[in-house]
């Protein structure tokens, strides 16, 4: 055989016979097609499957105690397939203080699909029944919110939802399955923007639906995915189950953590409010305490006593917490929220918002003693 010929059927995936700890990244695009027409285990195409998703989907699956999972290459990914299962002229109900992209897909996306939505305080239960119309058919819940930190009431709501036939989907971004399973509660979808805590290191971007029953929303759920093709890499898969690994462990800890520095900046006098869950005197606590577990979640938001140049400038002192975006690494970021949202926000323009990460809260503390002072 020439070169070429060696050079491709010589360095075949031989994982078989490794027997290798860690899983292989399988980045064949396509798969043999065997002498009866069939393919082994089902592999054809990389955007219909392959065995880093597959595996990615099914530890999402298992860990949201849900019947399905279906991943994309991005939170929002994960949201637009939700909206693209719904039909012109279907109604959304929508928390009032919605992550502002998801408001936006819906605004200048969306309303081109005649698909129409109501903003509602989803911790005002009457407020969600009366903007029940006949032709709702989505309750769309972020608990706890961004960036004000509202916990909503899930079973409340799914009680609601389930008298008028409408169904509920949870971004549970924010807590992971390790504080909260939204499935238990009755939610039909679990959504989750895999490039916060589950990848877990700032490096990897990724979104998942996880489906309570495998029915005619998940098959529908299923074609959205592998038609419109906004589906995750093997490698982006990897580093997604990699993160899983320590997801438990990273969560929990961080959660620690946010709890004692809210506790802290509660009692600062630079401190107006502290929006936190965990916080006892949180108006949301009773309800926070039943539905979550392991922790009240490691993003938080304070409202500094002052104006937006002194949010903007106490942040800016701070050493351990890196000015940016985003949530859910190991290392400790902080916000200023308004000033990233656009001239549309209704974010207090004081209102810093916080994701603790890995680092010793001691450290933490200090480092906010010296940024206050
Ligand atoms: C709660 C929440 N949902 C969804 C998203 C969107 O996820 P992605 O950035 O992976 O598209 C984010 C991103 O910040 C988020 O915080």
């Amino acid at each position: 055989m020439k070169p070429e010929t060696l050079a491709i059927h010589h360095t075949k995936d031989s994982t078989e016979e490794i027997k290798a700890v860690s899983s292989s990244i399988h980045l064949s695009t396509t798969y043999l097609r065997n002498e009866d027409g069939r393919f082994t285990n089902d592999y054809r195409y990389s955007r219909l499957d392959n065995p880093n998703r597959r595996q990615l989907e099914k530890s999402l699956a298992i860990l949201e105690k849900g019947e399905v999972a279906y991943t994309f290459s991005s939170g929002m990914g994960a949201i637009n397939a939700v909206f693209q299962s719904l039909k012109s002229g279907d109604h959304i109900l929508i928390p009032d203080d919605v992550f502002f992209n998801v408001h936006m897909l819906l605004n200048d996306v969306f309303n081109r699909w005649n698909l129409r939505l109501t903003k509602v305080d989803m911790s005002d239960l009457e407020d969600v029944s009366k903007a029940i119309q006949s032709n709702t058919k989505l309750i769309w819940i972020e608990t706890p919110s961004n960036p004000l930190l509202k916990v909503i009431n899930i079973e409340a709501i799914v009680k609601i939802a389930k008298s008028n036939n409408i169904r509920v989907g949870v971004d549970n971004t924010w807590l992971t399955p390790v504080l909260l399973n939204p499935i238990e509660l009755g939610v039909d979808i679990v959504m989750h923007s895999t490039t916060k805590y589950f990848g877990g290191h700032s490096d990897v971007m990724g979104g998942c639906l996880v489906l309570k029953k495998n029915n005619e929303l998940s098959e529908k759920i299923k074609q959205i995915q592998l038609l419109s093709g906004a589906v995750p890499s093997p490698f982006d898969c990897w580093l997604i189950i990699r993160g899983i690994k320590t997801l438990p462990l990273r969560i929990k800890e961080q959660s620690k953590s946010a709890e004692k520095l809210a506790n802290y900046l509660e009692s600062h006098p630079k401190i107006k409010k502290v929006n936190y869950p965990g916080l006892k005197n949180n108006a949301q606590y009773e309800i926070s305490k039943k539905q979550m577990k392991n922790g009240y979640g490691a993003m938080l938001s304070v409202l500094i006593s002052g104006n937006k140049n002194t949010a903007i400038s106490i942040s800016n002192n701070l050493k351990l917490f890196t000015t940016a975006t985003s949530l859910g690494g190991v290392e400790s970021l902080i916000e200023h929220r308004e000033s990233v949202e656009g001239p549309h926000t209704t974010t207090p323009d004081n209102l810093l918002r916080i994701s603790v990460g890995l680092e010793h809260i001691d450290d933490l503390i200090a480092d906010w003693e010296q940024a206050l002072e």
